[in-house]
């Protein structure tokens, strides 16, 4: 049988970085995401008695995509071979989490196309499996990844946030952020990042609650400096930034315009501010490519 789906992208406000068991992908803290409305993965899963082969679409990492697969092949009970077509609207591999809208449609696709019926909590798990990052790409809006499973905490209306993310770069980063995480203990501030964690969350959450902006901004900003101060940290040192990252970064701090930043594992420069606020940034980072984003839905069939 034969399903597609579309799953966004998701940014992290409280971010995921470091697992306690890695072949789970069970995280040491939660995080907190907003799904992206402007980049997102499509893709197409056919199971069928007459393929002789597992075919994936050139240019992306076939070995985890058919891991995966064989996940659910295993609780469907077949062993039907798959042809998978997907594509990305954005650049892979750029600080622009492909790996967690690339699984998230993945596994919402193959469940549908396999005849299993989930519920979406069952989703986030077993999405969570291909990516960590990708559990929070199925539940709508504004997502909470909490342990096993991911839940939304508000729809997508909730709050008209933008995340214009700032182009800096598009080519693959060195160390992915897979192999990152399994160094996170070797950092001397990951424990301390740990311990400061539930707090960061509380102000997150209340910030979400009144819809706070500058509190929400300055608790991003936060985590984002925090988890990128494990990185650089980490033996080895992770550095996804560039000279033109800094730039920006510095360039919002001077708050000339309502925002706040995070970033990823790459160098590109996600600006989060109010939708009235959109023009203001836009404007003023004009002579850089961005791609402006909306609170977005889940995963879904199309
Ligand atoms: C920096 O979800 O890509 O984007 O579980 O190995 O697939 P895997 O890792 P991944 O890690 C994302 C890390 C991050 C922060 C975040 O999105 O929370």
């Amino acid at each position: 049988m034969k399903a597609t789906a579309v799953a966004p992208a998701n940014i992290a406000f409280i971010k995921y970085w470091g697992r306690k068991d890695a072949a789970l992908r069970l995280p040491y803290n939660p995080s907190i995401s907003m799904n992206l409305s402007g980049c997102f993965t499509t893709t197409t899963v056919e199971f069928s008695k007459k393929f002789s082969t597992d075919t994936v679409s050139e240019g992306f990492n076939s070995k985890r995509i058919i891991e995966h697969i064989d996940r659910l092949r295993n609780i469907a009970k077949t062993d039907e071979r798959v042809h998978v077509v997907t594509n990305n609207n954005f650049p892979t591999s750029a600080g622009i989490a492909s790996s967690a809208s690339g699984f998230a449609a993945l596994t919402v696709a193959a469940v549908f196309a396999l005849g299993l019926r989930l519920s979406e909590k069952e989703l986030t798990e077993l999405a969570r499996l291909g990516s960590g990052s990708a559990c929070r790409s199925i539940p709508d809006g504004f997502v909470k990844w909490d342990g096993e499973f991911a839940y939304s905490l508000y729809p997508q209306d909730y709050w008209d946030l933008r995340d214009i993310i700032v182009i800096v770069g598009t080519t693959g980063k060195d160390v992915s952020s897979s192999a990152g995480h399994d160094t996170v203990e070797t950092s001397p501030f990951f424990k301390k990042r740990l311990e400061e964690i539930p707090a960061r969350i509380t102000r997150l959450e209340t910030a979400f609650a009144r819809k706070d902006f500058q509190q929400l901004g300055e608790v991003i900003e936060e985590d984002c400096l925090d988890m990128h101060h494990v990185m650089q940290t980490q033996d080895p040192p992770l550095y996804y930034w560039n000279t033109e990252t800094v730039k920006i970064m510095e360039l919002v701090k001077k708050r000339m315009v309502p925002a706040y930043f995070t970033i990823d594992a790459g160098p590109n420069v996600h600006i989060m501010c109010e939708g009235k606020d959109e023009k203001k940034v836009t404007n003023y980072f004009k002579q850089y490519k961005m791609i402006i984003n909306k609170p977005a839905q889940g995963a879904h069939l199309i």
